[in-house]
């Protein structure tokens, strides 16, 4: 998956289209990937059917809801810490219900409720059609827990309520679950068995979105190449032609997706992207370790030399796509060579962008059972600091390419610091900053690339 997050998701005045009859306000505040703030759209979907409508203000909260993540110890740790400060709100308030739903609910289960005395509510990722049910029970002084996995549920018929959204883009969900079991991954455990979504719903919520205004759709699955679904009839779809069919419900609708997984993202999928112009030039292609061996062990069912290959294919088909990435140091047995081939990997390849973790050890997985999460924390700091080191040099050195350039911009709001200058993202989802014009946000824009920073491309309007 793409990247985590801890920040509330920020709303913005005038596109909340929740239930504004509803007597009861939600607060909800989510972290982890993508897939958490899709699914708290689906979340508050739910909930405004039944008389609640979302707030930002914590103290007018009837409800609060943490959508939480597991990836690593210290997600964990940050939601735990957030739970103490809901503690305050209930010694003030009582009657308030907080509620922990998505991947540490699942993980958890009922010891959360032990763990963390204030909790009234856990509820796991597959179990929000029962949350009226549940928030009942909590309201009549029980508490409830849901955590049961599902083989179908993709809440397909539910229209998630994007009361957070920029209005500009949107994520759409197509499958959910995991079935890769990468050994040092919780994301099976708390997210259940693979499973895709109906395209027929899929393309019904583009639509819509369309419809709605919206200029950019992601389409999000924890590995979208294994995206498949089989028609009434028997013929099959797999994820380039469901690619193919979203880039054209509108040609102006950008589409992206996430995430890529290196051992099945195949060339159909690079030419469907290569044909339309619609679809953004960017695959986050997670590598993990440049290291055959630690591969292996992670079983990512890759070597570093297929990597480079579908890497080779990616330049090839589509030479002006940008490439990020996901690396964790410090895996089980990871040697100083090992680590190396890591950072030769990330040379070779020039990652426009990547996230960067240490290895963090989850319980239950064939990790934890199996291996030894033996290099010592002062190691895994250094090789951190290392491919960090290497990485900001690599975005500096891709940021620096496009300097004189042209590109299209969609226009996603106002820049943070100063009003004058509107922000967006070119097709390679590099950030943008220039001045405004007569522009505004979900415009469209060419923009001439005149400076860079290192997170940030400078540019000016042209025509
Ligand atoms: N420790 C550190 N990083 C992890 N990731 C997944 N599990 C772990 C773990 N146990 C990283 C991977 C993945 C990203 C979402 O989080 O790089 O691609
Ligand atoms: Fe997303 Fe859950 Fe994985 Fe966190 S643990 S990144 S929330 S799937």
């Amino acid at each position: 998956m793409d990247f985590i997050s801890t920040k509330k998701i920020p709303t913005e005045v005038g596109i909340k289209i929740d239930n504004p009859n509803a007597s009861k306000k939600v607060y909800i505040e989510t972290y982890g990937c993508q897939m958490n703030v899709s699914d708290s759209e689906i979340v508050v979907s739910i909930l405004a059917e039944n008389n609640y409508q979302t707030t930002d203000d914590i103290k007018e909260a009837d409800l609060i809801f943490v959508n939480t993540c597991s990836i690593r110890e210290n997600a964990e740790t940050r939601i735990r810490g957030r739970l103490s400060v809901f503690r305050q709100e209930k010694k003030r308030k009582p009657d308030l219900i907080i509620g922990v739903i998505g991947c540490m609910a699942e993980r958890l289960k009922e010891k959360l409720l032990e763990e963390e005395k204030l909790v009234d509510l856990v509820i796991g990722p597959d179990a929000y059609r029962n949350l009226p049910e549940l928030i009942a029970e909590a309201e009549a002084g029980q508490k409830a827990v849901n955590v049961l996995l599902s083989r179908e549920e993709t809440y397909a018929d539910i229209s998630p309520i994007r009361y957070a959204s920029n209005g500009v883009s949107a994520f759409v969900s197509i499958m959910r679950g995991c079935d890769n079991m990468c050994t040092y991954c919780v994301v099976p455990f708390t997210r259940g068995r693979e499973r895709s979504r109906n395209p027929k719903s899929i393309l019904r919520e583009v639509e819509q979105l369309v419809a709605d205004g919206y200029k950019e759709v992601t389409l999000l699955g924890q590995n979208v190449d294994k995206y498949s679904w089989e028609n009434e009839d028997g013929s099959k779809l797999n994820f380039a032609n469901l690619l193919d069919l979203t880039a054209k419900v509108d040609t102006k609708l950008r589409v992206r997706f996430s995430t890529s997984y290196p051992q099945d993202m195949n060339d159909e999928v690079l030419q469907t992207m290569a044909k339309h112009n619609n679809i953004c030039k960017h695959i986050h292609l997670p590598v993990q370790s440049g290291s055959t061996r630690i591969l292996d062990l992670m079983k990512r069912g890759y070597s570093q030399k297929w990597y480079l290959g579908r890497i080779e294919a990616i330049k090839k088909i589509i030479p002006e796509c940008s490439i990020s990435t996901d690396v964790i140091v410090g895996f089980c047995t990871e040697t100083e060579e090992d680590h190396q081939e890591t950072l030769k990997v990330m040379q070779e390849v020039g990652y426009d962008f990547a996230y960067m973790f240490k290895y963090s050890e989850r319980p239950n997985t064939f990790a934890q059972r199996r291996l030894s999460d033996d290099v010592p924390e002062d190691i895994k700091t250094r090789r951190l600091n290392e491919i960090i080191a290497l990485q900001q040099e690599l975005s500096e050195k891709a940021k620096a390419k496009d300097v004189g350039n042209i590109y299209e911009v969609l226009i996603e709001g106002t820049s943070k610091k100063s009003e004058e200058e509107l922000v967006g993202r070119t097709s390679q989802n590099k950030t943008v900053v220039f001045p405004k014009g007569n522009h505004k946000k979900g415009d469209f824009v060419n923009v001439k690339i005149l400076r860079n920073t290192s997170a940030t491309l400078i540019g000016e309007l042209v025509n």
